[in-house]
């Protein structure tokens, strides 16, 4: 009798997600299979992180090697291909970013960020925009605008107001001289793909120079060729004090960095990790970045969102309100129920996501090619054109 995966995660796991009833056990490129070998397109990367498609051959090849060369080195050692990717992570950020600190995840990502701000500017207080989303530990939940991820773990860490996204006014009138830092998304995933205007992210970086308040851009879900660039800042010629990755950074293998202006300088022993930065993830990272350079992802990224939002086009969506996209960040707000959607989609052979209650959300792998997302195209048309 064969295996009931379902069942065994049901009984043994801790039950936080909702579950859609399919075992995935392998992955090529943009496509995933179930246990019964059935294909599907995947529109969902792991949530933004298979950016260079599933099990890359390079990003493979790079990990069977480090892993029988060396899995762990602790961060009081130095290490050939840490020392790499630091200069590799600083070269490609914007210009001002000159130091990268290596953690594994998003949330620890954010951690770090919110204590390095708090130490850098002798300030307690932070600013962060309403349907943000910033990890799930104590500080980043705080972050958080939803109040369903942080009213159950209240008291949470002090300090956080929170204002709409795009209205200068309101932040002008949030940032006072108690503020560390204001961190922000430039395009916010879990929030809805809600697309920061150029101008208000001009003005942000203004107003948090002026009154002395640190800048933190969350690019976790934007990063690493997302939004048509390599790090959406470029959209918006901005120089952020920090900038948290994760997701993409390292081809599927869990990893987070801050990248630090010189204006946030922070001493030996005050934070620390024991796998952050460990030689696997860091060789995984050097190859997926190698990856999105010589295959020109992030320019890729661009030309098939555009194509797919051209093609989503040509018929009418009666059960589409809107469409948001930069890049292959896509989202389809809809008039209603996403969940209904995501289900008959799995049916037809498309994983895809949520962003809140009425938003489909889109986050193919970059190396979807245009027959693929023909086929996405197709299928929501048949769902939403009437
Ligand atoms: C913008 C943003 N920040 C932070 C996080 C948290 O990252 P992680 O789940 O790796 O902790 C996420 C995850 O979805 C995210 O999208």
């Amino acid at each position: 009798m064969s295996t009931d995966y379902r069942q065994l995660e049901q009984h043994y796991g801790v039950t936080l997600y909702p579950k859609r009833d399919v075992v995935m056990v392998r992955g090529a490129g943009a496509l995933l299979y179930d246990e019964a070998g059935r294909e599907y397109i995947d529109c969902a990367a792991g949530i933004g992180v298979a950016n260079v498609g599933h099990c890359h051959p390079d990003v493979v090849a790079a990990l069977q090697a480090q892993i029988s060369r060396l899995m762990v080195v602790p961060n009081t050692l130095y290490n050939d291909q840490r020392s790499l990717l630091l200069e590799k992570l600083v070269q490609c950020a914007p210009e001002n970013l000159t130091r990268a600190y290596l953690c594994n995840s998003g949330t620890e990502a954010v951690e770090a960020a919110l204590k390095f701000a708090r130490v850098a500017t002798g300030r307690t207080n932070y600013v962060t925009a309403m349907r943000g989303f910033h990890g799930r530990t104590m500080g980043a939940v705080s972050a958080t605008f939803t109040k369903k991820y942080r009213d159950p773990f209240a008291p949470l860490v002090p300090g956080f107001s929170y204002v709409p996204l795009n209205k200068i006014d309101k932040l002008a009138a949030a940032v006072d001289e108690h503020t560390a830092a204001v961190m922000l998304e430039l395009v916010q995933g879990e929030g809805g793909v809600n697309i920061a205007e150029r101008e208000y992210i001009a003005a942000v970086r203004k107003l948090c120079t002026e009154r002395g308040a640190l800048l933190i851009i969350d690019e976790i879900q934007t990063g690493f060729g997302r939004t048509g660039k390599l790090f959406a800042c470029e959209h918006y010629d901005l120089q952020p004090d920090m900038m948290t990755l994760a997701k993409a950074i390292a081809g599927g293998v869990p990893m987070g960095a801050l990248l630090l202006s010189e204006r946030v300088q922070v001493e030996p022993g005050m934070h620390g990790t024991t796998f952050g930065g460990n030689p696997m993830a860091c060789a995984g990272a050097l190859a997926t970045l190698s990856v999105l350079e010589t295959a020109a992802l992030p320019q890729r990224a661009e030309e098939m969102g555009a194509y797919f939002e051209q093609r989503l086009m040509e018929k009418p969506l009666a059960q589409v309100r809107s469409v948001r996209r930069l890049g292959l960040m896509i989202g389809l707000e809809l008039k209603g129920k996403v969940q209904p959607v995501l289900a008959a989609l799995l049916e037809r052979g498309v994983i895809a996501l949520p962003a809140g209650a009425t938003v489909l959300r889109l986050l193919p792998p970059l190396v979807i090619n245009k027959a693929q997302l023909d086929e996405v195209v197709a299928h929501l048309q048949a769902l939403l054109g009437e």
